[in-house]
């Protein structure tokens, strides 16, 4: 008997767009795994920094990502980001790692190891939430509901401000919005899976929303879509 493909998520969108939190909350509603595809490549920063390895060297890299496992999953509602079975949420949200991930992002045979297991990590399921850059134009560009997620910069400068403050980093909001611009454009103009819109992405910018108003938006269209494939990815 044929497997139904999984009816996928995808939600991307530029740092602090409000991804991380309003794709959980999705798939909490819909029962669906939620996978923070950020949250891979911050791991891969953190073991590229645990092992010396300096950014620019490339092939060690790469072996290096042959060596580990990293997964993103959900247990009991709380986000887990495994290295090597080892959750290692606590550490990979700083700014240090938020820089390192973004350039080692950027190494193709990173993309190559981290989207294959994006890719296995949905096998089997009923629907899933990816969040990320370019999970609706490179890792699932069939997905049947493609969100792109905006808001103003100031407005995502000031929550990764106050996520920041919640772990005892004070940075003043201004610092954070030049560091997220570069971030952004350095995500933006990379010749592997750029950031960008898919063509077919419902955009929503949560500037003016609350979480509640973000996450209904998207059961809402996430419904629609449903109704229109017959609840599959097929
Ligand atoms: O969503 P985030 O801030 O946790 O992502 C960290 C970095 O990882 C981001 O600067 C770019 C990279 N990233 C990526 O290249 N592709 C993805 N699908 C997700 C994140």
């Amino acid at each position: 008997m044929r497997m139904r493909k999984p009816f996928i998520i995808t939600i991307d969108g530029p740092a602090g767009s409000g991804k991380t939190t309003t794709a959980r909350l999705v798939a909490e509603r819909l029962g669906f795994p939620y996978i923070d595809t950020g949250a891979m490549y911050r791991a891969v920063a953190y073991a590229v920094l645990s092992e010396g390895l300096d950014a620019s060297d490339e092939p060690s890299i790469c072996r290096l990502v042959q060596r580990i496992t990293v997964e993103s999953v959900t247990v009991d509602g709380v986000r887990r980001t495994l290295l090597n079975g080892v959750d290692v949420e606590p550490y990979i949200r700083s700014r240090e790692i938020s820089r390192l991930a973004s350039i080692v992002s950027a190494i193709p045979c990173v993309r190559q190891a981290m989207v294959a297991r994006q890719r296995a990590a949905v096998e089997g399921v009923k629907g899933a939430v990816l969040e990320g850059r370019d999970i609706g134009t490179v890792v699932f560009p069939d997905a049947p509901c493609k969100i792109y997620l905006v808001a103003d910069s100031r407005t995502r400068a000031e929550r990764r401000r106050l996520q920041l403050a919640a772990q005892g980093q004070e940075v003043d909001a201004s610092t954070l919005e030049r560091e997220i611009a570069e971030r952004d454009a350095f995500d933006a103009s990379r010749s592997h899976s750029p950031l960008r819109k898919p063509e077919d992405a419902v955009e929503v910018d949560t500037t003016h929303l609350t979480i509640k108003e973000q996450v209904d938006a998207i059961v809402g269209i996430a419904g629609e879509k449903m109704t229109q494939s017959g609840g599959t990815n097929a």
